[in-house]
Protein backbone atom coordinates (compact mmCIF):
# COMPACT_ATOMS: atom_id res chain seq x y z
CA UNK A 1 0.00 0.00 0.00
CA UNK A 2 2.51 2.62 1.06
CA UNK A 3 4.76 1.42 -2.00
CA UNK A 4 2.54 2.24 -4.17
CA UNK A 5 1.12 5.65 -2.47
CA UNK A 6 4.50 6.43 -3.45
CA UNK A 7 4.55 5.62 -6.64
CA UNK A 8 1.42 7.92 -7.37
CA UNK A 9 2.86 10.66 -5.62
CA UNK A 10 5.83 10.32 -7.44
CA UNK A 11 3.85 10.07 -11.09
CA UNK A 12 1.65 13.08 -9.88
CA UNK A 13 5.24 14.94 -9.57
CA UNK A 14 6.80 13.80 -12.84
CA UNK A 15 3.34 14.97 -14.36
CA UNK A 16 3.77 18.86 -13.02
CA UNK A 17 7.54 18.77 -13.23
CA UNK A 18 6.82 18.41 -17.22
CA UNK A 19 3.90 20.69 -17.01
CA UNK A 20 5.87 23.41 -15.65
CA UNK A 21 8.74 22.53 -17.87
CA UNK A 22 6.96 22.77 -21.33
CA UNK A 23 5.47 26.26 -20.39
CA UNK A 24 9.22 27.16 -19.51
CA UNK A 25 10.30 25.83 -22.22
CA UNK A 26 7.21 27.69 -24.19
CA UNK A 27 7.88 31.20 -23.06
CA UNK A 28 12.17 30.96 -23.67
CA UNK A 29 14.34 31.64 -21.37
CA UNK A 30 15.05 35.31 -22.08
CA UNK A 31 15.86 37.29 -18.69
CA UNK A 32 14.27 40.49 -20.07
CA UNK A 33 11.19 38.60 -18.96
CA UNK A 34 9.69 38.27 -15.13
CA UNK A 35 9.23 35.06 -13.78
CA UNK A 36 6.30 33.36 -13.44
CA UNK A 37 4.08 33.07 -10.46
CA UNK A 38 4.94 29.96 -9.71
CA UNK A 39 8.28 30.34 -10.59
CA UNK A 40 8.28 33.23 -8.01
CA UNK A 41 6.51 31.64 -5.41
CA UNK A 42 8.98 28.65 -5.37
CA UNK A 43 12.33 30.95 -5.48
CA UNK A 44 11.06 33.28 -2.62
CA UNK A 45 10.34 29.70 -0.55
CA UNK A 46 13.64 28.63 -1.13
CA UNK A 47 15.09 32.15 -0.76
CA UNK A 48 13.36 32.06 2.87
CA UNK A 49 14.77 28.89 3.64
CA UNK A 50 17.76 29.71 2.89
CA UNK A 51 18.02 32.30 5.69
CA UNK A 52 19.09 30.73 9.02
CA UNK A 53 16.42 31.44 11.69
CA UNK A 54 18.61 33.04 14.15
CA UNK A 55 20.27 35.68 11.13
CA UNK A 56 16.56 36.51 10.44
CA UNK A 57 15.84 37.53 13.96
CA UNK A 58 19.24 39.30 14.11
CA UNK A 59 18.67 43.25 15.42
CA UNK A 60 20.32 45.76 13.34
CA UNK A 61 22.81 47.40 16.03
CA UNK A 62 23.03 50.75 13.94
CA UNK A 63 20.46 53.83 14.50
CA UNK A 64 19.63 56.50 11.77
CA UNK A 65 21.25 59.49 12.00
CA UNK A 66 22.80 61.59 9.30
CA UNK A 67 26.12 60.62 9.36
CA UNK A 68 25.19 56.79 9.34
CA UNK A 69 22.64 57.42 6.22
CA UNK A 70 25.74 59.93 4.77
CA UNK A 71 28.11 57.04 4.36
CA UNK A 72 25.27 54.50 3.78
CA UNK A 73 23.99 56.81 0.51
CA UNK A 74 27.93 56.98 -0.54
CA UNK A 75 27.96 53.10 -0.37
CA UNK A 76 24.93 51.99 -2.07
CA UNK A 77 25.43 54.97 -5.28
CA UNK A 78 28.96 53.06 -5.35
CA UNK A 79 27.90 49.38 -5.16
CA UNK A 80 24.18 48.73 -5.13
CA UNK A 81 23.12 51.92 -7.89
CA UNK A 82 24.16 50.27 -10.41
CA UNK A 83 21.33 47.49 -10.68
CA UNK A 84 18.57 48.78 -7.91
CA UNK A 85 18.95 52.46 -8.96
CA UNK A 86 20.28 55.50 -6.18
CA UNK A 87 16.41 55.49 -5.11
CA UNK A 88 15.93 51.73 -4.82
CA UNK A 89 13.44 51.41 -7.60
CA UNK A 90 15.40 48.98 -9.88
CA UNK A 91 15.25 50.96 -13.22
CA UNK A 92 18.65 51.16 -14.67
CA UNK A 93 19.80 49.63 -17.71
CA UNK A 94 21.20 46.48 -15.84
CA UNK A 95 18.64 45.89 -13.46
CA UNK A 96 15.55 45.76 -16.15
CA UNK A 97 17.35 42.95 -18.05
CA UNK A 98 18.27 40.99 -15.34
CA UNK A 99 16.45 37.90 -14.18
CA UNK A 100 15.20 37.90 -11.65
CA UNK A 101 14.77 41.67 -11.63
CA UNK A 102 15.98 43.65 -8.44
CA UNK A 103 12.98 44.06 -6.86
CA UNK A 104 11.59 48.24 -5.71
CA UNK A 105 12.90 48.16 -2.66
CA UNK A 106 10.59 51.02 -1.72
CA UNK A 107 8.07 48.44 -1.44
CA UNK A 108 6.54 46.26 0.93
CA UNK A 109 8.01 43.17 -0.33
CA UNK A 110 11.27 44.51 0.90
CA UNK A 111 10.60 46.94 3.69
CA UNK A 112 8.60 43.61 5.37
CA UNK A 113 11.80 41.44 5.75
CA UNK A 114 13.21 41.78 8.90
CA UNK A 115 16.53 43.39 9.16
CA UNK A 116 18.49 40.48 10.07
CA UNK A 117 16.81 38.87 6.40
CA UNK A 118 17.80 42.22 4.95
CA UNK A 119 21.74 42.01 6.68
CA UNK A 120 21.40 38.64 5.56
CA UNK A 121 21.29 38.87 1.76
CA UNK A 122 23.08 41.83 1.36
CA UNK A 123 26.05 39.85 3.12
CA UNK A 124 25.57 36.51 1.15
CA UNK A 125 23.54 37.66 -2.34
CA UNK A 126 20.78 35.34 -3.55
CA UNK A 127 21.80 32.40 -5.28
CA UNK A 128 20.96 32.14 -9.42
CA UNK A 129 20.15 35.67 -8.95
CA UNK A 130 22.36 38.67 -10.59
CA UNK A 131 22.34 39.83 -6.42
CA UNK A 132 25.95 39.62 -5.34
CA UNK A 133 26.88 38.58 -2.35
CA UNK A 134 29.06 41.66 -0.34
CA UNK A 135 31.41 41.62 2.84
CA UNK A 136 32.87 38.97 4.97
CA UNK A 137 30.91 36.27 6.20
CA UNK A 138 30.04 37.86 10.20
CA UNK A 139 27.91 38.97 11.75
CA UNK A 140 28.40 43.21 12.73
CA UNK A 141 29.82 44.38 9.59
CA UNK A 142 28.76 47.65 10.27
CA UNK A 143 28.86 48.63 6.55
CA UNK A 144 26.37 46.30 5.63
CA UNK A 145 24.08 47.27 8.79
CA UNK A 146 24.11 50.58 7.72
CA UNK A 147 22.94 50.02 4.34
CA UNK A 148 20.21 48.28 6.07
CA UNK A 149 19.32 51.47 7.51
CA UNK A 150 19.41 53.45 4.54
CA UNK A 151 17.20 50.49 2.78
CA UNK A 152 14.13 51.53 5.59
CA UNK A 153 14.90 54.90 4.49
CA UNK A 154 14.50 54.44 0.99
CA UNK A 155 10.39 55.18 0.90
CA UNK A 156 11.76 58.55 2.22
CA UNK A 157 14.62 59.52 0.52
CA UNK A 158 14.75 63.27 -0.61
CA UNK A 159 15.37 64.46 -3.91
CA UNK A 160 18.40 66.40 -2.75
CA UNK A 161 20.01 62.88 -1.24
CA UNK A 162 19.21 61.69 -4.45
CA UNK A 163 20.85 64.09 -6.88
CA UNK A 164 24.05 63.98 -3.80
CA UNK A 165 24.39 60.56 -4.88
CA UNK A 166 24.53 61.04 -8.62
CA UNK A 167 28.00 62.44 -7.91
CA UNK A 168 29.21 59.35 -5.92
CA UNK A 169 27.85 56.76 -9.04
CA UNK A 170 30.70 55.22 -10.41
CA UNK A 171 31.50 57.00 -13.55
CA UNK A 172 32.23 55.53 -17.24
CA UNK A 173 35.62 56.80 -18.75
CA UNK A 174 33.22 58.39 -21.53
CA UNK A 175 31.79 59.98 -18.83
CA UNK A 176 35.03 61.26 -17.28
CA UNK A 177 36.51 62.29 -20.53
CA UNK A 178 33.59 64.72 -20.73
CA UNK A 179 33.86 66.22 -17.21
CA UNK A 180 37.89 66.64 -18.22
CA UNK A 181 36.69 68.41 -21.41
CA UNK A 182 33.85 70.20 -20.01
CA UNK A 183 36.58 71.57 -17.31
CA UNK A 184 39.09 72.50 -19.81
CA UNK A 185 36.43 74.23 -21.85
CA UNK A 186 35.69 76.33 -18.46
CA UNK A 187 38.79 76.90 -17.72
CA UNK A 188 39.21 79.08 -21.02
CA UNK A 189 41.28 76.74 -22.38
CA UNK A 190 41.79 77.71 -25.98
CA UNK A 191 42.53 74.19 -27.71
CA UNK A 192 39.12 72.46 -26.56
CA UNK A 193 37.33 75.91 -26.57
CA UNK A 194 35.96 75.71 -30.45
CA UNK A 195 33.31 78.47 -31.00
CA UNK A 196 29.78 76.41 -32.15
CA UNK A 197 29.14 79.16 -34.91
CA UNK A 198 30.63 81.94 -36.51
CA UNK A 199 29.53 85.45 -36.59
CA UNK A 200 28.82 86.95 -40.88
CA UNK A 201 28.32 90.17 -40.89
CA UNK A 202 27.51 91.83 -44.17
C1 LIG B 1 24.66 43.12 -10.30
C2 LIG B 1 23.41 43.59 -9.84
C3 LIG B 1 23.19 43.86 -8.35
C4 LIG B 1 24.01 44.56 -7.50
C5 LIG B 1 25.33 45.25 -7.81
C6 LIG B 1 23.34 44.56 -6.21
N1 LIG B 1 22.16 43.86 -6.29
FE1 LIG B 1 20.81 43.57 -4.75
N2 LIG B 1 19.69 42.43 -5.99
C7 LIG B 1 19.91 42.20 -7.32
C8 LIG B 1 18.86 41.35 -7.85
C9 LIG B 1 18.75 40.87 -9.28
C10 LIG B 1 17.98 41.07 -6.78
C11 LIG B 1 16.71 40.22 -6.81
C12 LIG B 1 17.07 38.76 -6.68
C13 LIG B 1 15.86 37.88 -6.52
O1 LIG B 1 14.73 38.38 -6.52
O2 LIG B 1 16.06 36.66 -6.38
C14 LIG B 1 18.54 41.76 -5.62
C15 LIG B 1 17.98 41.72 -4.35
C16 LIG B 1 18.39 42.46 -3.28
C17 LIG B 1 17.73 42.49 -1.98
C18 LIG B 1 16.49 41.68 -1.60
C19 LIG B 1 15.26 42.52 -1.81
C20 LIG B 1 13.98 41.74 -1.79
O3 LIG B 1 12.91 42.37 -1.64
O4 LIG B 1 14.00 40.53 -1.95
C21 LIG B 1 18.42 43.37 -1.20
C22 LIG B 1 18.10 43.76 0.23
C23 LIG B 1 19.52 43.89 -2.00
N3 LIG B 1 19.48 43.31 -3.25
C24 LIG B 1 20.43 44.81 -1.56
C25 LIG B 1 21.57 45.20 -2.28
C26 LIG B 1 22.59 46.09 -1.77
C27 LIG B 1 22.55 46.79 -0.43
C28 LIG B 1 23.56 46.15 -2.73
C29 LIG B 1 24.90 46.88 -2.68
C30 LIG B 1 25.77 46.59 -1.55
C31 LIG B 1 23.13 45.34 -3.87
N4 LIG B 1 21.91 44.78 -3.55
C32 LIG B 1 23.83 45.19 -5.06
C33 LIG B 1 20.97 42.69 -8.07
C34 LIG B 1 22.03 43.42 -7.58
Amino acid sequence: MAKKLTLIALLVGLVVVCIYASVTVRRGFSTRDSPSTVEAFVAQRTRDMAIPAKARRMNNPVSASPEVYADARAHFADHCAQCHANNGGGDTPIGRNLYPKPPDMRLAQTQNMSDGELYYTIQYGIRMSGMPAFGEPVDNDQDTWKLVTFIRHLPKLSEQEETEMQHLNPKTPDEIQEEKDEENFLKGDANSATPATTMHHH
